[in-house]
């Protein structure tokens, strides 16, 4: 597949032009195809990628390093303190270096204000591809994911479907904003009508919604923000409700919980899933906090598609490695 992606970063969900993203989308299926059949696909053969690990992950973790193997290459595992980057060695040793020994370097690093930086300040040294794990702004690799598995259950055709970005409670901790804040960046350029539902403490980025108004604007696609997880849920297609922590509004985690615990009801159960169309079907990127976030009755019942859309993470990233490292 002749591309120009070769050698690109993929750090944030526009990098890749909507037409990119196709390419992606179509040979991620072909790749799918592929893996289920048995066929050989080692687009990588002996191609290393660098997955340096700041917070934990087992989705991630998993599909980038499984993908690997199976285009013929192979993935470093490194977690961050294991390193000597608390001993001096900066983005500047890190891309310049790892750019030598490996074809790519993926990175999560969702540390407030710090993560998107970081991977920002190693991609400006390195001479491979940066290929964003998730930072505290963008989730790129989930989001495509989303967006394969929505297609797959609704049709490649997605103008006039809409899909509710919802907040949740959780009482784990405060979960990073990025994974909303693609999903409201990349839908709309897919013809998907948005609507984002969260209380007011929980607001996402200025300039993210902006962008985003943007983007439905130049695709002619409506994107509205709600208050509550009803009004959002009113007729959806899809559901993709999910907690964030309310990081512009404080990243103290104790004065955080206290926000969050003035919405214990913003909870995904059948009630609140019958609003939506009676095929509408349920997303979340996983870990989810179960019976506080979404009802074990909405997370394994028909309507949930979180395990093919942790499937797609694979082939979606499968596809993105192939085509920007090969
Ligand atoms: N959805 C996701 O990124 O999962 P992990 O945090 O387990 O990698």
């Amino acid at each position: 597949m002749q591309t120009n992606l070769r050698g690109r970063d993929f750090i944030g969900d526009l990098d890749f032009s909507k037409e990119e993203v196709e390419q992606v989308l179509e040979l991620a299926w072909d790749l799918k195809r592929k893996h289920a059949s048995g066929e050989s696909h080692a687009l990588l053969r002996d191609k290393t990628l660098a997955m340096l690990f700041f917070f934990s992950s087992t989705r991630t973790r998993g599909s980038f390093e499984a993908g690997m193997a199976q285009l013929g290459g192979h993935a470093a595992f490194i977690e961050s303190r294991t390193t000597q980057i608390s001993h001096g060695d900066t983005e500047k040793e890190l891309g310049a270096i790892y750019g030598r020994y490996f074809d790519g370097i993926a990175i999560r690093h969702v540390d407030w204000d710090i993560g998107n930086r970081y991977l920002n300040l190693v991609a400006e040294a390195s001479r491979v591809p940066v290929l964003n794990m998730q930072c505290e702004i963008y989730h790129p690799h989930q989001c495509l994911a989303d967006l394969m598995t929505i297609m797959e259950h609704k049709g490649r055709d997605l103008r006039g479907k809409k899909i509710v970005v919802s907040w949740a409670y959780a009482s784990s901790y405060l979960k990073p904003i990025s994974v909303p804040q693609s999903l409201i960046l990349q839908m709309p350029r897919f013809g998907m009508d948005v609507v984002l539902a969260h209380p007011p403490e929980f607001p996402l980025m200025p300039e993210i919604i902006k962008q985003a108004q943007e983007q439905a604007r130049a695709h002619n696609t409506a994107f509205d923000i709600v208050d509550s997880m009803e009004a959002g849920f009113e007729d959806a297609d899809v559901v993709y409700a999910k907690s964030w922590g309310p990081l512009l509004t404080t990243t103290d985690p104790d004065a955080g919980k206290q926000l969050q615990d003035k919405y214990q009801d913003w909870i995904t159960d059948d009630n609140k899933m019958s609003l939506a169309k009676d095929d509408a079907i349920f997303m979340h990127p996983l870990p989810a906090d179960r019976d506080i976030e979404v009802t074990n009755a909405v997370l394994d019942g028909p309507q949930s598609v979180v395990i093919d859309e942790a499937e797609n993470r694979l082939h979606a990233q499968k596809a993105v490695m192939a085509l920007t490292m090969s």
